[in-house]
C-alpha cells in the first residue's frame, strides 16, 4: 500500500457520508465516496481501495448485494468490507457476514471504534494479500515442476528425458493407445505404470501381461478368458485379464512376441473394445486403455511380415521412445544417488555416496542393460562397500571398470598414431555424451571447429 490507505465509503445518506469522510480523513486515510450501490460498483471498476465501508440499507442495489458481487469477483474479493448497520438489527449483521462481509459497525458510530475496526480490516487485508501471494508462488512452482522436471517417480533430468515427460504429460489424460519402445531396462514398465497412476483411470486396475511368457493357447486364455469345456482342463468359466482391467489400463509387455492369431484378437479390442473368450460365442465388451511395450523394432517386423501392419498403426498412435542410458549419461549420477537413497531407506542404514573415481567409472561404461544394469551395479557396490559410507572405485565390477581402464591415457600402447587416435576418439565421444549429442557444444568444449568435429565423428564412426 503506497501512501495513505484508501477507504471507499458508501452511504445514501449525504450527512452520514460526509461524517464518515471527515472522521477517516482526520485519521490520515484517503477517501473515495459513493452514494449508492451502483456508484460503488462503478467506482470499483477504476479504483482499488484498501477497505470498503458499506451502508446496508440503500435504494437499488443494497449493501448485501454489493457485498455478494465484490466477494465473487476474483480481483476484488480481497478488499475487506465493513457493513454499516442500524443499531438494533442483528439479522442484518448475520446476513451481511454470511454474504461475505468481514465485519460491521453499528450506526450511529463512535469515531474511535470505527477507526479501530478499519485498522483491523487493513491487517486482515494484508494477510489476505500475503496468502494470495504464497498461493500464486506455490501454483507456479507446482506448474514448473509438473511441466518438465519429472513425471511420476521417473528419475532423470537430461533433455532426452524432459522430452519424454512433456509427451507423457500430453497423453496421460487421454485414452489413446501408447506404444513404448526402448532397449531392455530403459524403464518401459515404469513409464507404463506412471501413465496409469497419473491418469484418470488410476483408481481402477493396472493389469500387465508379458506376451512372451506363455505358449499361444495359454496366453489367449489368460488374456481373453475361456468358458467351461473350451479345452481339456477348462473345468469352469474363467474371466480373462482384459475383463479384470475393465475401466483401467492394460499393459501388454513384449507385444512383438504375440502370434498372428492373437494379434487379430488384440486388433479387435483396439477397434471396438470387444473380444470373444476361448470357446465362447458371444463377444464381451470392455473399456480398457492399452499400453504396449517392446524392445523390438515393430516396423521392421511389419516389413518382415511377422507383425500385422493394421495392428501396428493402431498401437502406435503415440510412440514413447525411451533413450538408452548411454544416450543420457548426465542422468547416471542422479539415478545412482536415487538407488543408494532407496537402499538406505529399505535397510535403515545411512545413505552411501560414490567417490569421484567410482562415478567416473560408471559414467564411462556403456550400460547395454541400461537402468536395470546400473541399478544392479549400485546394489552390488553398496554390498561390497560393507560398513563404509564412501563407495570407492575398487568395488566397481570388472566389466564396468574395464571400459574406463581402456582409457588411452592410463594404458598407452601400440604406435603413437594409434594411441593419439584412441585418445581423440574417446575424448570426442565423452564430450558428445556430455553435450547430449549437441555438436556445437562438444566442439566448443574440445576447442575445435564444428566442421572439424563432424569430420572426426564420421571418421571414427561415432554418430
Ligand atoms: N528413469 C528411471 N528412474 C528410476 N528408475 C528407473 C528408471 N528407468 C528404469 N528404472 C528402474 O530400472 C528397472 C528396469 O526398468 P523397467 O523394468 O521399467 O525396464 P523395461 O524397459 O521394462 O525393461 P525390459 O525391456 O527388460 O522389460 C526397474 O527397477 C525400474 O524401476
Ligand atoms: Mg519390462
Amino acid at each position: 500500500m503506497a501512501g495513505a490507505p484508501k477507504v471507499l465509503a458508501v452511504d445514501d445518506n449525504q450527512e452520514g457520508l460526509f461524517a464518515l469522510e471527515q472522521v477517516l480523513q482526520k485519521h490520515g486515510f484517503s477517501t473515495l465516496t459513493a452514494s449508492n450501490g451502483q456508484e460503488a460498483l462503478k467506482c470499483l471498476e477504476s479504483e482499488f481501495p484498501d477497505v470498503i465501508l458499506l451502508d446496508v440499507n440503500m435504494p437499488g442495489i443494497d449493501g448485501f448485494e454489493v457485498t455478494k458481487r465484490i466477494k465473487s469477483d476474483p480481483w476484488l474479493r480481497y478488499i475487506p468490507i465493513l457493513l454499516l448497520t442500524a443499531k438494533d438489527t442483528s439479522e442484518a449483521v448475520v446476513e451481511g457476514l454470511e454474504k461475505g462481509a468481514d465485519d460491521f459497525v453499528r450506526k450511529p458510530f463512535e469515531s474511535e471504534e470505527l477507526i479501530a475496526r478499519v485498522r483491523a480490516a487493513l491487517r486482515t487485508r494484508k494477510l489476505y494479500l500475503e496468502l494470495e501471494q504464497s498461493r500464486r508462488v506455490t501454483a507456479e512452482l507446482q506448474q514448473r515442476l509438473g511441466q518438465s522436471a519429472t513425471f511420476g517417480n521417473i528419475i532423470g533430468q537430461s533433455s532426452a528425458m524432459k522430452e519424454v515427460y512433456a509427451l507423457l504429460e500430453k497423453i496421460k489424460d487421454s485414452d489413446v493407445p501408447v506404444l513404448i519402445s526402448g532397449e531392455s531396462g530403459t524403464g518401459k514398465e515404469l513409464v507404463a505404470s506412471a501413465l496409469h497412476f497419473n491418469g484418470p483411470r488410476h483408481a481402477k486396475s493396472f493389469v500387465q501381461q508379458n506376451c512372451s511368457a506363455f505358449n499361444d493357447q495359454l496366453l489367449e486364455s489368460e488374456l481373453f478368458g475361456h468358458v467351461r469345456g473350451a479345452f481339456t482342463g477348462a473345468i469352469k468359466d474363467k474371466p480373462g485379464l482384459f475383463e479384470v482391467a475393465d475401466g483401467g489400463t492394460f499393459f501388454l509387455d513384449e507385444v512383438g512376441e504375440m502370434s498372428p492369431a492373437l494379434q487379430v484378437k488384440l486388433l479387435r479390442v483396439l477397434q471396438d473394445g470387444t473380444f470373444i473368450p476361448v470357446g465362447a460365442t458371444k463377444p464381451k465388451r470392455v473399456s480398457v486403455r492399452i499400453i504396449a511395450a517392446t524392445h523390438r523394432n515393430l516396423r521392421e517386423m511389419v516389413k518382415g511380415g511377422t507383425f500385422r501392419e493394421d495392428l501396428f498403426y493402431r498401437l502406435n498412435v503415440v510412440n514413447v521412445k525411451l533413450p538408452a542410458l548411454r544416450e543420457r549419461r548426465s542422468d547416471i549420477p542422479l539415478l545412482a544417488d536415487f538407488f543408494l537413497q532407496t537402499i538406505a531407506e529399505r535397510t535403515g542404514k545411512p545413505v552411501k555416496s560414490l567417490s569421484p573415481d567410482t562415478l567416473r567409472a560408471l559414467n564411462s561404461h556403456d550400460w547395454p542393460g541400461n537402468v536395470r544394469e546400473l541399478q544392479n551395479e549400485v546394489e552390488r557396490l553398496n554390498l561390497m562397500a560393507g560398513p563404509e559410507t564412501l563407495i570407492t572405485a575398487t568395488h566397481v565390477s570388472e566389466h564396468v571398470q574395464s571400459a574406463s581402464n581402456e582409457s588411452p591415457v592410463s594404458s598407452p600402447s601400440g604406435s603413437l598414431k594409434e594411441a593419439v587416435e584412441r585418445l581423440e576418439r574417446s575424448m570426442i565421444s565423452a564430450a558428445l555424451a556430455r553435450s547430449e549429442g549437441n555438436k556445437s557444444l562438444a566442439a566448443k568444449e574440445l576447442g575445435i571447429s564444428r566442421s572439424n568435429l563432424i569430420n572426426k565423428v564420421k571418421e571414427y564412426g561415432l554418430s
